[in-house]
């Protein structure tokens, strides 16, 4: 034999158990790590696993009597009852800008609309396909209803209406009960009510314009 194909043989043999050098001590690292159980494994509790250690079996603890969940600490009764002092009122608890009003539009013409119509007469598609007739927001009992009382049936419901706190914050609903009090003013109005230089112009444009009847 050539002594250059030993020694090549040689180096072949000598890289082959190397390889299997570096096979075996990964194969052991990993093993090794696997035992290793520091944080892996911790004397905790799944949620709703049972337990002996308390009486009541329940591994969570009830809250602290009182506790409010953060950013649920709701003290402003206005703002979140419609109410002050335990009544129905009349106030808005910030002030409407006509940012707010036309958000307010907004909101009620998805939300409200599909019942009590565009504009407030109890005649939306829903009630012209068969659910219960809302009253009109124009008959005099809603006109001198507070405003609360709008914030009120929007969060609770009422009678046939189911709640709609789910769907529109407390904000909104503000400004929805503001943009039912546009609706009713509208509902009113006089042409001696616009603006003189509105009027002009409304004149102007529309000879022979006369407002039409409330409904
Ligand atoms: C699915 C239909 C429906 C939708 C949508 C709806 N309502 Fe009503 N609403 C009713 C019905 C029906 C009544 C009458 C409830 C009753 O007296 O049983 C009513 C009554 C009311 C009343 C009169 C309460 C009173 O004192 O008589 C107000 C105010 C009102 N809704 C506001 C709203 C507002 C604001 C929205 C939108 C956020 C809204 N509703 C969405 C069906 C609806």
């Amino acid at each position: 034999m050539r002594p250059e194909l030993i020694t090549e043989r040689r180096a072949k043999r000598r890289l082959a158990a190397r390889a299997w050098g570096v096979v075996w001590l990964s194969a052991t690292g990993l093993l090794l790590a696997g035992c290793r159980l520091d944080m892996h494994i911790q004397p905790k509790y799944k949620p709703y696993s049972p337990t002996q250690f308390f009486d009541d079996g329940r591994s969570e603890r009830p809250v602290v009597p009182g506790t409010v969940a953060r950013g649920q600490l709701r003290l402003d009764e206005l703002l979140y009852t419609g109410k002050e002092n335990g009544a129905l009122s009349n106030r808005f608890p910030f002030p409407i800008t006509r940012v707010d009003l036309e958000r307010g539009r907004e909101r009620y013409n998805i939300y409200c609309s599909p019942c009590h119509d565009y504009a407030g007469s109890g005649r939306g598609m829903i009630i012209q396909r068969g659910f219960p007739q809302p009253p009109s927001y124009h008959i005099d009992r809603l006109r001198n209803a507070p405003a609360g009382h709008f914030f009120d049936v929007i969060t609770r419901g009422l009678g046939n209406m189911y709640s709609y706190a789910a769907r529109v914050e407390p904000e909104d609903r503000w400004r929805i009960a503001a943009y039912i009090r546009a609706l009713q003013l509208a509902e009113y109005a006089r042409i001696a009510d616009v603006p003189d230089p509105e009027r002009q112009k409304l004149m102007g444009e529309n000879p022979g314009f006369t407002p039409g009847q409330p409904k």
